[in-house]
């Protein structure tokens, strides 16, 4: 053997017989140490970002190059030199200090007997008792995402135990906390994937529909995928994950762009394979109500067939945010009215509807009928045929249509019958 393949190997082991996954009471991790996963797969200890001198406690992917952290424990506070230290108190906290004993940042759990922190495979940072190794984690590091969802990783709401999980960008590449960019679920309704910018919503994934969100049609093409959306009484929630040879993650990057990224091995780069916003109709709400919107026309607004601008002095200077109205007034006691279908949709706004799982699509049509308020439906799950009602009583907003009809959703408007034709 080459000498200095020997060394290199030597080198390798000595590592891999160096690295641990677990941090105990007696057994903290200084500033110059990491942990790495079992497999190997994640790494966790200080970094530096950008030009910043400040020390952070960061989880990576251990095995590529890109050393970019995936999580922050500290994003809020930083330890300022290279004297800091994570530990695990005799009762179960995590605590970031500093030479001078500062606590920076500290998990906040207090009640474990013989605790140990473990990275474990997935890249969650759990905090259990030693002596009960499928217990239950009394803190996992999943349960406060960063910036980036990776897999296995929940976003959105557990009402069990008040947990609001949302991807909040960094401020800039030199300083991880929380900038006023974020994704969250939005559970007004039915539930749906949104990016903020402070308090303003700047653009809407839509709804589950069983397969994925209403207005990214692209994700059924995805390979090696497997999402999971629950929502029911105890949480709504959204995660994926992947066969091993697939490396992705989505994240609010620091211009609240909202993107899911692929690892790319030959190239050793995070092929970004959707973002959002990616076009004109994307910023909501550019059309105004009952109006749909296409970036692939020109102008991207048009009114929904049966409705007028409101505004129509605004409306041809290309001002579409009054919408359109109504050309004939609906006519429920008559039963008269009937449905367009748009087939190719993202959902309009799910934030104030109804949604009933029990009902078919034929029994979800029924009910919008008789509902004199209802002015839209749609089937909630589009799974073998659909099934599931939607039920919109109000202004419909933010209707987008996608140009290739192979994935489309449909989505069905109720018209006056003058309208329909
Ligand atoms: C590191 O910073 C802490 C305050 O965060 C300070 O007390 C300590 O003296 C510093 N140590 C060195 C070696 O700079
Ligand atoms: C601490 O853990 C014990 C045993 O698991 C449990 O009975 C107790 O309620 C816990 N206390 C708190 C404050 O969580
Ligand atoms: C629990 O684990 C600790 C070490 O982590 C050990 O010292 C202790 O004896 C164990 N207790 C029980 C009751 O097994
Ligand atoms: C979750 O947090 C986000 C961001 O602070 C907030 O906009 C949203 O209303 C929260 N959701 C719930 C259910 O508390
Ligand atoms: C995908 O989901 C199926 C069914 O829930 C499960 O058996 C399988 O392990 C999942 N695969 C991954 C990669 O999560
Ligand atoms: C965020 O992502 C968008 C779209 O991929 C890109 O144009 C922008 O430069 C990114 N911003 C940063 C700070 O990386
Ligand atoms: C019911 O329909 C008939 C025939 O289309 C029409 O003449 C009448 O005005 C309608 N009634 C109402 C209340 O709209
Ligand atoms: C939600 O619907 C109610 C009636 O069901 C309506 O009064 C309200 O204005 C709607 N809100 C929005 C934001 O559309």
């Amino acid at each position: 053997m080459h000498p200095l393949l020997i060394i290199l190997l030597f080198i390798f082991f000595s590592q891999a017989i160096n690295a641990r996954d677990t941090i105990t009471p007696s057994h903290p991790l200084a500033d110059n140490e990491i942990l790495v996963s079992a497999d190997g797969r994640f790494a966790l200890g200080f970094f530096t970002p950008g030009s910043s001198n400040n020390r952070y406690i960061g989880l990576w992917y251990n095995a590529i190059t890109d050393k970019t952290p995936v999580w922050v424990a500290n994003r809020k506070n930083p330890v300022k030199n290279s004297t800091g230290v994570l530990s695990i108190s005799g009762n179960g906290n995590l605590l970031i200090t500093d030479q001078s004993s500062t606590v920076a940042w500290s998990s906040g759990v207090a009640n474990v007997t013989n605790p140990v922190a473990q990275l474990l495979n997935s890249g969650n940072l759990v905090v259990r008792d030693s002596n009960f190794s499928d217990g239950e984690f009394a803190w996992q590091g999943f349960d406060y995402p960063t910036d980036t969802l990776i897999a296995g990783m929940k976003m959105g709401v557990d009402f069990v135990t008040g947990l609001n999980r949302t991807l909040t960008a960094w401020t800039s590449e030199s300083d991880p906390s929380p900038s006023q960019y974020y994704a969250l679920l939005d559970i007004h309704g039915d539930p749906q994937l949104a990016l903020c910018s402070g308090s303003k919503m700047v653009y809407r994934a839509g709804p589950w529909n069983g397969l994925r969100y209403s207005g990214i049609p692209g994700t059924v093409t995805y390979y090696g995928f497997n999402f999971s959306f629950i929502d029911n009484k105890k949480e709504i929630s959204y995660s994926f994950n992947t066969i091993p040879s697939v490396l992705s993650k989505l994240a609010v990057n620091q211009s609240g762009v909202l993107q899911r990224s692929l690892w790319v091995q030959d190239s050793e780069l995070w092929n970004i394979i959707w973002y959002a916003p990616m076009d004109q109709c994307d910023y909501m709400p550019p059309c105004g109500p009952f109006a749909t919107c296409n970036p692939n026309n020109s102008p991207i607004c048009d009114c929904i067939q049966g409705f007028k601008p409101k505004s129509p002095n605004k409306w041809m200077y290309r001002d579409a945010t009054d919408g359109c109205v109504r050309k004939t007034r609906l006519d429920c006691n008559n039963g008269t009215d009937g449905f367009l279908v748009l087939p190719n949709t993202k959902l309009a706004d799910t934030s104030n509807v109804t949604v009933d799982m029990s009902l078919s699509v034929d029994e979800c049509r029924v009910k919008c009928l008789s509902t004199c308020s209802c002015t839209a439906y749609a089937p909630a799950d589009v799974r073998n045929g659909g099934s599931g009602c939607i039920i919109w009583t109000h202004e419909l907003t933010d209707l987008k249509m996608f140009t290739s009809d192979v994935y489309g959703q449909e989505f069905y408007v109720r018209l006056a019958a003058a309208d329909l034709g």
